[in-house]
């Protein structure tokens, strides 16, 4: 590695939007080097990208679907002088993207996945039970909102979506309650949400804000965002040119264990098990790096509460061909929110 971008360090100017989370190890396991193309696949504000700028000189694709964080970001694309590219769009598209970008092929993706704290701490955001604000937790401008969702999901589905998205034990009784709540009148704003979510969960002092686990799930059900990490996956695997790194940080278990399934799939030489015959398997696509997950040490955890749940996996590609299959037996079996949409 060389130092090659001088001043990214404080390029936006200000005090931090977001404090990055595990950045150093995230940019050490990517392996950025003079000449190479990286995508940050979540862009946010800029902390990982401005991190591989100064790391080498290399060129960087920055992707976001929110178009504020692309807004934001433009005074660090005009001091990056040609080495940024950053676009709006979602990140299961990052191969198209960086075709577009006139790249074929790239030498590391990263994925720090989740909302950034200028989406969380926004209440216009509408993403924390903590802020009043609309019930939207949209991180583009485009698709159906909170709000909308809460209106229309039948309640055998929304203590479904509560119960594996949030993990959420009282999720039957959570349903219940917000069926019951927006027969009254809609619920429009997430304080509207948290009190009615706080009516049926129980919390002693100590304990997590009892509509944490169901805003979660609502949050990762409308920006679909699972879905959207098993295709970026895939199509990581794709552009990565052979030995290219793909490196994800993840804040669930539920992320996480998408992140490492994949990896163990993608990295397996063996098939079958003791109770089944060895298969014939393809060759292996990535070689995993990280054999336990990297997390943040306590003194990064004093300093950003955030990095406290943080898992940062990494493997790097191998010279077999991308898998045609798109790994969608990742993802928990629920209804996807279109389908519940057009039933309406
Ligand atoms: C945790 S923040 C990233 C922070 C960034 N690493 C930094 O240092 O500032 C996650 C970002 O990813 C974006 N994001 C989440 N899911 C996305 C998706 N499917 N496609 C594109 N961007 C996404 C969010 O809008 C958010 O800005």
């Amino acid at each position: 590695m060389t130092a090659g971008g001088d001043g990214f360090a404080a390029v936006a100017g200000g005090p931090a939007l977001h404090i990055p989370v595990l950045a150093r190890p995230a940019v050490e396991l990517l392996n950025i080097c003079d000449g190479g193309v990286y995508i940050d696949a979540t862009f946010g504000a800029g902390g990982y990208t401005r991190a591989i700028l100064a790391a080498a000189n290399c060129k960087v694709i920055g992707i976001d679907r929110d178009r504020h964080a692309i807004a934001l970001g433009q005074p660090l694309v005009q001091a990056a002088n040609g080495r940024l590219n950053l676009i709006e769009d979602q990140f299961s598209n990052l191969d198209v993207v960086a075709r577009g970008c006139s790249y074929e092929a790239v030498d590391g993706v990263v994925l720090d996945l989740g909302v950034s704290s200028m989406q969380f701490d926004r209440a216009e955001r509408g993403f924390s039970f903590r802020l009043d604000g609309p019930l939207d937790m949209r991180m583009s401008a485009a698709g159906l909102s909170a709000a909308d969702m809460v209106a229309a999901v039948s309640e055998r589905d929304l203590a479904n979506i509560i119960f594996v998205l949030g993990e959420e034990r009282h999720s039957r009784a959570v349903a219940r309650a917000i069926v019951k709540a927006r027969a009254a009148a809609p619920i429009r704003t997430t304080s509207a949400l948290a009190d009615i979510v706080a009516s049926v969960v129980r919390s002693r002092p100590g304990d997590i804000h009892p509509a944490t686990r169901t805003f979660q799930a609502l949050r990762i059900f409308v920006n679909d965002e699972l879905g959207e990490l098993v295709a970026a996956l895939s199509a990581a695997e794709r552009i990565l040119k052979p030995n290219g790194r793909l490196v994800a940080v993840s804040f669930h278990s539920l992320e996480d264990r998408i992140v490492k399934s994949f990896f163990t799939d993608r990295s397996e030489t063996r098939g079958g098990s003791r109770h089944a015959p060895e298969r014939q398997r393809p060759e292996p696509t990535f070689r995993v790096l990280t054999k336990r997950p990297t997390i943040a040490d306590a003194d990064e955890v004093a300093h950003n509460p955030r990095a406290r749940s943080a898992k940062l996996r990494a493997a790097e590609r191998t010279i077999a061909p991308a898998r045609t299959d798109q790994a969608s037996d990742l993802l928990p079996r629920l209804p996807a929110l279109a389908d519940i949409m057009k039933g309406r």
